[in-house]
Order: structure tokens, then sequence, then C-alpha cells
């Protein structure tokens, strides 16, 4: 009806679309995730004090979770390694459900879902449950399914997303993950220096995110030189291999272009017989421990005349691209693992305009749901 749209209309203020408007959001959701949270010492999680030490005692942590939230989860898994020492395994709810994987007394199962109702998500928390693991939530949602049903959890405050594609919940999910880990790994000493650095990297997403946004007509501009590719790869490694995973995810989802993210060392082992003068390659490669295996990566890419886009950190551009024959896209630098909150952003824009620019409906991809509640 017209008082439907207009009601839309009024919910999406000056943008056209939720997906834009939840993007442009995120230096805002991202406080909201931390608001009240972050203190000099230390992190503050409400619903997690009693569970505290049993997550210290467990002997694995495993990460479940479906489309975007695996991602998130997938983003977090090396600093939650780092700070906490516990090995942490990875899920997709359906494929542990497929293989009625092991799950054990001794596990912390820490389930990650925007909408907290995701079908395979919720029938691999009564798994994991039945299994006897202490179950963890991650999720947008008061009251939904999951935030009932598991034992603990963080509610990620990054307020009501309506786009299908998951974006701003995206980064907030990264950004409680990393608190769950400090608050974790808090009783650590031989931490505390690496654990005090990424608290004040936490304090600054906001305005480096705010930053990253400013890229928006340049990605505008990437968008319109890809529009008619048949597929992007997107390739990244270490704490940026999730951004690789999403930024692929976020093309598919809505720009219905073929689009995968791939771990960069796995590059010679098959993906590399792909490259030519026309497919188009992003090459994530901001600074931290695996900048010159990236910088290698780019190299053996150019000789075989790859067509690349390199995220570099500020003022990288020739450190990644000496020869000068890479678009490259300047990101700020941030606290090394927190560095895919910021990454994730650019490409999201580049999703969406992409999306703009072939005439696709952004906000409700063809064939896709907000939240897929059945099997
Ligand atoms: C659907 C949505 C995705 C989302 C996934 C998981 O596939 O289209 O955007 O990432 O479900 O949703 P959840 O609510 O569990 O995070």
């Amino acid at each position: 009806s017209v008082l439907e749209m207009e009601v839309e209309q009024i919910k999406k203020g000056s943008y056209d679309h939720f997906m834009q408007k939840e993007i442009h959001e995120q230096p805002h959701s991202l406080t909201t995730t931390m608001r009240g949270r972050l203190k000099d010492s230390g992190v503050l999680l409400g619903g997690l004090k009693e569970h505290i030490k049993t997550i210290r005692r467990s002997r694995r942590v495993v990460f479940i979770g479906c489309g975007t939230s695996y991602n998130a989860a997938l983003a977090a898994r090396p600093f939650m390694e780092e700070l906490t020492g516990i090995p942490v395994t990875m899920e997709v709810a359906s494929d542990l459900l497929d293989r009625q994987g092991p799950i054990y007394r001794e596990d912390t199962a820490v389930f990650v879902s925007q909408s907290g109702e995701t079908a395979d998500t919720l029938l691999a928390l009564d798994y994991a449950l039945e299994n006897g693991a202490l179950c963890v939530g991650i999720t947008n949602t008061v009251g939904s399914t999951l935030s009932r049903r598991t034992h603990c959890g963080v509610h990620i405050n990054a307020g009501c997303e309506i786009g299908v594609a998951s974006t701003k919940a995206y980064t907030s999910q990264i950004v409680a993950m990393a608190m769950l880990a400090l608050a974790v790994g808090s009783d650590q000493i031989s931490t505390q220096a690496r654990r005090e650095a990424i608290i004040s990297g936490l304090s600054s997403l906001p305005s480096n995110a705010s930053e990253v946004l400013k890229l928006d007509a340049e990605m505008k501009e990437l968008a319109s030189s890809l529009i008619d590719s048949e597929s992007l790869l997107v390739f990244g490694r270490g704490y940026n291999y999730a951004t690789a995973l999403e930024g692929a995810l976020k093309v598919k989802e809505v720009a219905l272009m073929h689009s995968e993210g791939m771990l960069a060392g796995e590059m010679k082992h098959g993906p590399l017989a792909l490259v030519d003068e026309n497919l188009p390659i992003i090459v994530i490669a901001t600074r931290d421990a695996c900048f010159s295996k990236q910088q290698s990566v780019i190299q053996q890419l150019l000789s075989r005349k790859g067509r690349l886009i390199v995220m570099c950190s500020e003022g990288d551009a020739s450190a990644v691209c000496p020869s000068g024959s890479c678009r490259v896209i300047e990101v700020p630098d941030v606290a090394d693992c927190l560095q895919p909150v910021i990454n994730i952003i650019p490409l999201q824009l580049l999703a969406y305009h992409l999306t703009v620019l072939r005439g696709f409906d952004v906000d409700q991809p063809r064939n896709l749901a907000k939240s897929v509640t059945t099997q």
C-alpha cells in the first residue's frame, strides 16, 4: 500500500536502500555493540559473568553458524585462539548435523546468528545441548530462540537489520567475539599488553569505520568497471581469510555475480589456473604478519597477467604494487586482528553499488530470505 511504502521510506531516511543505510550506520552500530562493555582494565560482558571460568576450562571452542554469521566466527577464530590458547574449530551448522560430528561435555559451543532463528543453527544447538556442551549465543535479537535456549551469551546490539544481506551485524558480531575472547583470556598475564592494545583498537573502530566509508564514491567507480564481469575472486589469508569469504558472499548474494573467496595460501594449488587478463581478482594485503606472503602472491598473479585490485593499508600502494599496474584500495590501519572489521566495509560498498548498477533488488535478492527458518 501507499502507506506501507511511505513508512519504508521514512525508515530508510536519506538512503535509497536498507543495505546502504546499514553499511553507513556501522560507526554507530559498532559503538552500541561496545557501549558500557569496554574498560581500560578489560571487558565487561554481563551475560557471561557466571560462565567465564567454565569456558576457560573447556578443551575446545567450536564456532557454529551459517552464511555471514559463520564468516564472522571465522574472522574471530585467530584472536580467540591467540588470546585464550584454546583450540578453536569451525562448523557450518548444516554440515555439523550432516556428519553428526563429535561434540563433547568439555566443549564450549559458540552459536552465532543475527536473527537467532536460523533453523540449521537452532538444530545444531539442540544437538550440542544433547551432547552436554556449554552453549553460548552471539545474536542481534533479544528474546530470540537462540538467546533463550543457550546457557549464556552476548547480544551484539547492532540495531534492527532489514537488508537480506547482512552488513552491520557482521562487523558487530566480530567485535562481540573480540570482547568474548578478551574476557575469556583475561586471566593470562603473558597477553596483558596485547589485550590492552586490542581494547584500545576496539575503541577506535567507530572512527576508523567512518574513515573507510569515505571510499564510497571510489567503490562505486570500481563497481562500474566490474559491471560486466562474469566472476570475481577474492584472496585473503590469516586474519582476512574471513574477509575474502564474506566479500565474495556479498557479491554473490546481492549483485548476483559469481564470486569466490579463497585462501591465498591455496592459490598455487588450483585457483592459479583461472588467472588471465580478464578475471578480476581482489587481493587483501593490509599490514599484518602475512604481509610479505601477500606481496609475493601479488607478484605471482601479476607475472600471469592477473587483473588485480589490491586492498592495502594507507600509504602502502607502492609497497603492494611497485609496477603501478594494480588498482589499489587504501584502508586505515587498525590493530591487526581487528582489521577484518574495517576491510569488509569497502567490499560491502562494492557489492552494493554493483547491485544497483546491474539493476538488481538490493534489499530482497532473488531466492533469498533474511532468516531461513526451515531446514
Ligand atoms: C540467511 C541470510 C544470510 C544470513 C544467514 C544466517 O541465509 O540470507 O544473510 O547470513 O541466513 O542468518 P543468521 O540470522 O543466523 O545470522
